[in-house]
């Protein structure tokens, strides 16, 4: 039987740092803020951006939330976001994905002032973390990597397999983790003998977006397991892309669904928004 990943603890201890040095911030005057912008009225988008908000009371920062209607045109959309690269009180700018069909993601993401990109998706900060030198990191992949370290299994020259090449997080997943000198594999959908491949691995993160489709049979014994899924299973209870009940039995770690990467994907985001406060201001 694995060892259970606490998400919540890891993700309470990240959070308890980043309240800590914004009360130090705050002694220089300095108040982190963040806006967070959302579009029409995806459920799970509102449930995010709300504890997006409640993480931003509780480590002290300001924010600010703009819920604007499906109906907002790009042209609307831009212009608030290029009102908020111009306002002092605001450091970071989010945009929950995904937008309305008729709203271009990219053109959004392109305009936010990278320094203020606190989820590391603009173009440049992309750049940035492909060759190792960068101001924030994606906060999935980055929430990974903690959760990760958590277990004090050292990540250098393990193979590690990524299940899924999303933007958000198996691309930059495997760049974190060839970063700490894994050995890194990319799969996803259209793999060939995918079970053959997953078997290998000694860390293995799913972010495939389908309930459950990591099988006990598709993992090595004593593996690290990292289940990014959020889904919903037969009975809609919420599940992870990992067959947990079933791989728990195999592997050394494996998080949770929910309470494991969840909430570590919000906590690293205030800690980004805390980096961007502390580079908007001289302070690194
Ligand atoms: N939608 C799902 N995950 C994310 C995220 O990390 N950032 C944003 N902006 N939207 C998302």
């Amino acid at each position: 039987m694995a060892e259970i990943i606490n998400g919540k603890e890891v993700s309470a201890q990240v959070r308890q740092a980043v309240s800590n040095e914004t009360a130090q911030l705050k002694e220089k005057g300095v108040t982190p803020g963040l806006a967070v912008i959302i579009v029409g009225d995806d459920p799970a988008s509102q449930v995010y951006v709300k504890n997006k908000e409640r993480a931003c009371d509780e480590v002290g920062f300001y924010s600010e939330k703009y819920a604007l209607p499906a109906e907002t045109t790009q042209e609307e959309l831009n212009a608030l976001v290029r009102s908020l690269n111009e306002k002092k009180d605001i450091n970071g700018i989010l945009c929950q994905l995904p937008l309305p069909a008729h709203l271009d993601d990219k053109e959004v993401i392109n305009l936010i002032d990278p320094i203020k990109d606190v989820d590391a998706f603009h173009p440049e900060n992309v750049g940035a973390i492909m060759i190792g030198d960068y101001n924030f990191l994606p906060c999935t992949p980055a929430g990974v990597m903690e959760l990760i370290h958590s277990t004090g299994v050292s990540v250098e020259g393990k193979k590690a397999v990524v299940i899924g090449r999303s933007n958000i997080v198996g691309k930059p997943m495997a760049m974190l983790l060839l970063h700490e000198n894994a050995t890194v594999e990319i799969t996803h959908s259209k793999t060939q003998n995918l079970a053959e491949v997953t078997k290998t691995a000694d860390i293995l993160v799913a972010a495939i977006g389908r309930a459950k489709f990591v099988t006990a049979d598709m993992v090595k014994d004593g593996a690290v397991v990292i289940d990014v899924g959020m889904n919903r299973d037969e009975n809609g209870k919420l599940c992870g892309d990992v067959d947990f009940e079933a791989v728990k039995d195999k592997c050394s770690f494996i998080t949770p669904v929910p309470g494991g990467v969840g909430p570590m994907t919000i906590s690293m985001l205030m800690k980004n928004t805390l980096t961007a406060a502390k580079l908007q201001n001289g302070l690194i």
